[in-house]
């Protein structure tokens, strides 16, 4: 029997039948459907619109089927179209035709939007402390490698060095701005849309405010129309994945080249890694490929579930059906990737003389050279140009920047236009200087600012990363 058949003489045709369906995909609703139409039948009572015996009766009915819902038992009709139907019709098995005074006032529309908004909470929640996982496998790392020093790239061309704690940081930066995100735009999703109808509001005077606190809302919609047909906290939500993916693929992505021989910065654990199927040897980066692979598929997402509104007008059009099966699988392939990534992070092994090695490479001490030179009065420019000659003759040489010998040093500063440094080049104590300047731990330690690579910025900020986080850990209680 279909719940809104009466006006129809004719079955429905079963293509369309099979194309309307969605219970395959909203049942992971149910939950969050079943403790709105509680908090639903509670607002019924309070006006007088069910008797308190009845309102007892859909109740305990309601909560029966949350049960059977929560152990998997509850028997799935595929025939019955979505979740909702699903759970009515479940009602009514149980305790008759009082069932049928639950619809009371709703419709499908601002059920269906009520379930996503409230599945989408407890959803954030656990994404959230799957971030914070993840992050704390990112401070752990940089814990246990306190003093290991990276070369650090731009343009991928030696730059600079940098501490490999302050490189992991930088993703813990992005992380907490994706959990800034994903809190930002649920709190604009904080609205009940209960009491909003099919598009005009119920018929009927129920107080919204108290079902929308039932339900821990911080009050209704103000706009039955807009509740009905918005969907922005989907594509919000999306948004703020497709982001946290994208991050997650650029430190997928450089694992996938640290851990290549040609590099041997890390080493990944055999968990975290899987062979060939041909070729004996390989051990490869399969996990960190698959984040960067689903990340493709996560943006695909987001832009899936813009293109499904962009055409439609107001209010509920079933198009707005398709708003789900993007989101529910931009969340879960980003819960899961969080935890491949913590899981691997966790477990990786750094190579640290192989880094310090390469940090060798690339003349990445220059700029720290050319710094030293400005500290004693060279225009920044001048400095530049003669550091440049320097690295110059060290490439000609083959030779590290801190190993050019005195006499190559003074003659390129003797050479440079300006005055203040071919003055330095008359003093003894020159060479000494910029030699000292040009080693890499000098050239770390001169990047004393904040958010600077100074091993004593860098260690600052990994304790503070770390109270924050057992901090924020503590507060909700141990991890299953
Ligand atoms: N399965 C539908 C959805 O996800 C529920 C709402 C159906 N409403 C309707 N008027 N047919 O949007």
């Amino acid at each position: 029997m279909r719940l809104w058949g009466g006006r129809f003489a004719e079955e429905t045709d079963e293509r369309v039948a099979a194309f309307g369906r969605s219970v395959e995909t909203d049942a992971v609703m149910a939950v969050d459907d079943i403790d709105g139409s509680i908090a639903h039948v509670d607002g019924l009572a309070a006006v007088g619109l069910v008797a308190p015996d009845e309102a007892a009766l859909l109740r305990d009915g309601l909560r029966a089927l949350r049960a059977e819902v929560e152990s998997g038992t509850f028997a799935w009709d595929p025939a019955l179209e979505d979740v909702h139907l699903n759970v009515e019709a479940a009602l009514a098995a149980r305790i008759g035709s009082v069932a049928g005074k639950l619809h009371t006032g709703r419709s499908r529309n601002d059920q269906v939007v009520t379930d996503l908004r409230l599945w989408l909470r407890r959803t954030i929640a656990d994404l959230d402390t799957r971030l914070l996982r993840l992050e704390d496998a990112l401070v752990g790392l940089a814990e246990r490698e306190r003093d290991t020093i990276l070369p650090g790239t731009t343009h991928i061309q030696p730059a600079q060095p940098i501490l490999l704690a302050h490189h992991l940081l930088a993703y813990v930066e992005m992380l907490e701005r994706d959990r800034g995100r994903l809190a930002d735009g649920l709190a604009r999703s904080d609205r009940s849309p209960l009491g909003s109808g099919a598009i005009a509001g119920a018929g009927y005077p129920l107080d919204r405010d108290a079902t929308a606190r039932a339900l821990g809302f911080s009050g209704p919609t103000a706009n039955s129309i807009d509740a009905t047909s918005d969907r922005d906290f989907v594509v919000e939500a999306l948004a703020a994945a497709a982001l946290a993916m994208v991050h997650l693929s650029r430190l997928a992505e450089e694992v996938t080249w640290w851990s290549s021989p040609r590099f041997g910065y890390v080493r990944l654990s055999d968990a975290f890694s899987t062979g060939s199927s041909m070729m004996p040897n390989k051990k490869n980066p399969d996990p960190a490929e698959l984040v960067r692979g689903r990340t493709g598929r996560v943006i695909g997402d987001l832009t899936a579930s813009l293109a499904t509104l962009k055409g439609l007008p107001l209010a509920y059009q079933r198009d707005l059906q398709e708003d789900k099966p993007p989101l529910f699988d931009a969340l879960g392939t980003l819960a899961a990737s969080l935890d491949v990534m913590a899981g691997l992070v966790a477990t990786l092994t750094v190579d640290r003389a192989q880094m310090r090695a390469a940090a060798d490479e690339g003349y990445i001490t220059a700029t720290a050279v050319a710094d030293a030179l400005v500290r004693e009065g060279v225009p920044f420019r001048a400095a530049h140009h003669a550091v440049g000659r320097l690295v110059a003759e060290a490439e000609e040489r083959r030779v590290t920047l801190d190993a050019l010998d005195d006499l190559a040093i003074v003659r390129v500063l003797a050479a440079s236009e300006d005055p203040v440094a071919a003055d330095l080049a008359l003093r003894p104590e020159t060479a000494a200087l910029m030699r000292a300047a040009s080693t890499v731990e000098a050239a770390l330690a001169s990047c004393d600012v904040v958010g600077g690579t100074a091993p004593r910025r860098v260690a600052g900020a990994v304790a503070e990363a770390r109270a924050r986080i057992d901090r924020e850990r503590g507060d909700r209680g141990p991890t299953p």
